[in-house]
């Protein structure tokens, strides 16, 4: 018997591999043989029992799978905040359905994979039941560590070698509520270059989307301590949800808020920041005055979100792509420099700093050109355009490591209009720095002299012992820094400083 799955790379959301064995057994033909003997009898049975009406796989069938999302997505570690209640959805389903028909070993259908996540299975041989390729998904958590999917990045292209968990964390993917999925038996399937004489095919769509590059699949804390709001506190299993069961889907805006990087209006603060809400007890809290920030300053856009569709000014600069905006629609207009109305993501395309897996780039502002230059690169046609307009060029995110004693001034200080830097990555153990040489000046807005790591494991946006990587963006002079305590770095107050800049760093997740 054999069995397989495979999880959706291309679409909105991706890590690197397509297509996926999870468990292949090398058998030998004479074996085969006795096992599709076997397996035939065994189809017989599965196949008479499955109703050849309307729906896409039975009622027990969709219970078992149903049951199996909410049990596994309640049981994971470290623990969810913000982990929904799976509900079973019909149109997602049918979709499923259409999908099994075609037979087909691969993802699909090519329109819906920017909407919908997508996990599959296929097995011959001895029956199984659904739900074994949905603990074969489940399984993948071996090779993954909470919060980083990139550590389990198999080799592809084509049959895909090393650790998978793309199944896994769609499974889990907190915002993923709804789940449909459709069986069906198809004859001389094609796998990867194999013909299985008789396979049982799985299609699973899930909505939202998950796997969403460079986001972890949920939130870490106190079960339901992160539900959207539009749980109206519901909590069953660890799980958010909402008592009428049906449709717990949090508005559009709930959902944008968690990439959405709040205006640059310096908040008035004082200079002890709330740490921790008023419930949570402060015992556990006292000691380091704990403190985290998972806020994001890219913001994760559609293959056809235009410059314009997006906030303006510039904290608006860096956004996230998904996989597969080579075959989106979004125009672009112009060639080195873009016009407004250009889809962001295919602008970046044609101009090569990102390829169709998606990836991250910054946006630079330039003001009115007279005209935009049509042109074919990378696969991507751009328009032309004899009107002046407003325009912006895009730019590469790089990655860069730092020390625990570097500083926003030395790498990056604030311009005007706007300067990018790069992503940073912060060594561990930056605690143990001098802090005469590592200070870190104000709380939340720092001064462009402070540590970048060390303000931000004060930020609570990486962790003393790991360090990882961040995002800083350098903003203009303050008048005042705030001292505080977090994360156990005291931080040091100025008032009216001569000169220099600030920054405010944010979290990668
Ligand atoms: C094929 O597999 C069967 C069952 O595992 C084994 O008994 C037999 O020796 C194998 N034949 C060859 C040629 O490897
Ligand atoms: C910071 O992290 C390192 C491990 O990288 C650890 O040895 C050290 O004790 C930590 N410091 C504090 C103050 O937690």
């Amino acid at each position: 018997m054999r069995t397989l799955s495979q999880e959706c790379l291309r679409g909105i959301a991706l890590l690197l591999m397509s297509q996926t064995v999870v468990s292949m057994v090398i058998l030998n033909s004479t074996y085969l043989e006795a096992m599709l003997e076997k397996y035939m009898e065994d189809d017989g049975e599965w196949w008479a029992s499955r109703p050849r009406g309307k729906r896409a796989i039975t009622e027990s069938d969709m219970q078992l799978i149903l049951d199996l999302h909410n049990k596994l997505r309640g049981q994971v570690y470290p623990q969810a905040s913000n982990m929904e209640y799976m509900v079973w959805d019909t149109e997602l389903e049918r979709t499923a359905e259409a999908w099994a028909e075609t037979c087909l070993w691969e993802h699909g259908p090519e329109s819906l994979l920017p909407h919908i996540g997508q996990n599959l299975g296929a097995h011959w041989g001895r029956y199984r039941p659904p739900t074994f390729h949905v603990q074969a998904w489940y399984d993948e958590v071996r090779d993954y560590s909470y919060p980083y999917p990139q550590e389990c990045n198999p080799y592809c292209p084509f049959r895909c070698s090393g650790p998978v968990c793309t199944h896994y964390t769609q499974l889990v993917w907190a915002t993923s509520s709804r789940i449909g999925c459709a069986i069906n038996l198809c004859y001389n399937m094609n796998v990867w270059g194999q013909i299985w004489p008789k396979a049982i095919y799985l299609v699973c769509n899930y909505s939202p989307k998950g796997n969403w590059w460079g986001h972890s699949p949920y939130k870490h804390g106190k079960p339901c301590s992160a539900c959207p709001p539009s749980y109206g506190g519901g909590c069953r299993d660890n799980l958010c949800y909402k008592e009428t069961g049906t449709g717990a889907r949090p508005s559009p805006n709930e959902r944008e808020e968690s990439n959405y990087v709040e205006p640059e209006v310096p908040r008035t603060q004082g200079p002890w920041p709330r740490a921790y809400s008023p419930t949570a007890s402060p015992s556990e809290n006292l000691d380091r005055n704990d403190v985290t920030s998972t806020q994001q300053m890219s913001q994760l856009v559609t293959c056809d979100t235009k410059l314009r569709d997006k906030c303006k000014g510039t904290t608006c600069n860096r956004y996230e792509c998904p996989a597969g905006c080579l075959y989106s629609t979004g125009k672009v207009i112009g060639s080195a420099y873009y016009e407004m109305q250009s889809s962001i993501c295919r602008a970046a395309l044609h101009y090569g700093v990102i390829d169709n897996e998606g990836g991250w780039l910054d946006v630079t502002r330039l003001g009115r050109k007279e005209y935009f230059i049509k042109s074919n690169k990378h696969g991507v046609q751009s328009l032309g355009k004899y009107q002046s307009a407003n325009a912006f060029t895009v730019s590469k995110v790089t990655v860069k490591a730092i020390t625990c004693e570097t500083t926003v001034a030395q790498l990056c200080p604030f311009q005007k209009p706007v300067r990018h830097c790069p992503r940073l990555y912060c060594p561990r153990n930056c605690m143990q720095e001098n802090p005469h040489l590592a200070r870190v000046i104000g709380t939340q807005i720092y001064s462009d002299k402070s540590s970048i790591c060390r303000a931000a494991v004060h930020a609570g946006v990486i962790q003393n012992d790991s360090g990882g990587y961040i995002d800083v963006m350098p903003v203009d002079r303050r008048r005042q820094y705030f001292a505080s305590y977090q994360n156990g770095i005291f931080s040091e107050r100025l008032q009216n400083p001569p000169g220099g800049k600030a920054f405010r760093a944010f979290a990668v997740v």
